[in-house]
């Protein structure tokens, strides 16, 4: 039997290695965020973690560099034109380069309905959730476009695919929206800049519980979250949410040399939520 049956010529699994790269993950304070970029930065990395909250940035930092990995904790509002700038600069000064940009810094309001809906949250949303996506990437182009390479992945939602049931009321208007938006820019863009060498593509989650995106919207008792928790579990086909930590191999995939002649796609990490 030849030795080499089963193996391709070419692939190795060092098409997932980062070594060298840096990569700049907004929101990365806690959450999915922090679960990026820990995960970038076990891959050979660098990563700058930035969030609005300075002291949950420099905790992800802390576990990166407890790993051995190298990282910086810088604060910015990615809704904020002058602070966007000053990150990205930050980001090349600090590393020499920007590689890899995760647009995952988000927000929701209180799930209300269309009518009931404060134009103050439909507004604060939109800052945030989309209005920071354009930011951020806007800053970083002119540091990846001159090395014609970079990859920007945005973290959208399975709420920008379709509409979820007031039965599971965890979702409004202004979230759903907001994702649908980073769904199109993130085609558009992969449009514009693909002879770049830039790539875009979306991660859409679905229900991953644990971090603290639902703290404005909390149901009101353990039994609420229970039966919230259950409603979840009975509507998706696995059977069950997702954990953070599940993301990670999806989103080094998209960050890596794995996923060369991948752009402009949206991909569901869902449980198959979207699937029925
Ligand atoms: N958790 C899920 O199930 C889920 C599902 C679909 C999509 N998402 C998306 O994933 C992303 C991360 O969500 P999460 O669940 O980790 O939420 P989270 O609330 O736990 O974390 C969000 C992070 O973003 C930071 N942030 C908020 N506003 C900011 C701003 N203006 N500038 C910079 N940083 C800011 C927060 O401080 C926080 O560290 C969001 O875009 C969210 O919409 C999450």
């Amino acid at each position: 039997m030849n030795n080499t049956a089963g193996k391709s010529a070419k692939f190795s699994l060092d098409l997932f290695r980062l070594d060298g790269r840096v990569a700049l993950v907004t929101g990365a304070g806690v959450g999915l965020g922090r679960v990026f970029a820990c995960t970038l930065a076990t891959a050979g990395a660098k990563v700058v973690c930035a969030d609005i909250d300075f002291a949950t940035a420099q905790e992800t930092v802390r576990q990166i560099t407890a790993a051995g990995g190298l990282a910086l904790a810088l604060q910015v509002d990615v809704a904020n034109e002058d602070a966007v700038a000053n990150m990205v600069a930050d980001t090349s000064a600090h590393f020499g380069a920007l590689d890899i940009l995760v647009n995952n810094a988000g927000i929701a309001t209180p799930p209300l309905r269309v009518h009931e809906m404060p134009v103050a949250d439909w507004d604060r949303l939109h800052r945030v959730n989309t209005r920071g996506v354009f930011l951020c990437t806007r800053a970083a182009l002119p540091f990846m476009l001159p090395r014609k390479k970079g990859v920007v992945i945005n973290i959208a939602s399975i709420a920008g695919l379709g509409g979820v049931s007031p039965k599971t009321p965890a979702v409004a208007v202004n979230y759903s929206s907001s994702k649908a938006a980073v769904i199109g820019f993130t085609r558009q863009a992969a449009a514009e800049y693909g002879r770049d060498g830039i790539r875009f593509n979306a991660i859409a989650p679905g229900w991953h519980l644990g971090t603290q995106l639902g703290r404005e919207a909390a149901p009101p008792s353990e039994q609420a979250i229970q039966a919230f928790a259950a409603a979840l579990n009975e509507a998706t086909p696995m059977g069950r949410t997702g954990d953070p930590e599940e993301l990670a191999g999806l989103l080094l995939y998209l960050a890596s040399d794995a996923s060369s002649f991948v752009t402009g796609q949206v991909i569901a990490h869902d449980g198959g939520w979207t699937a029925w």
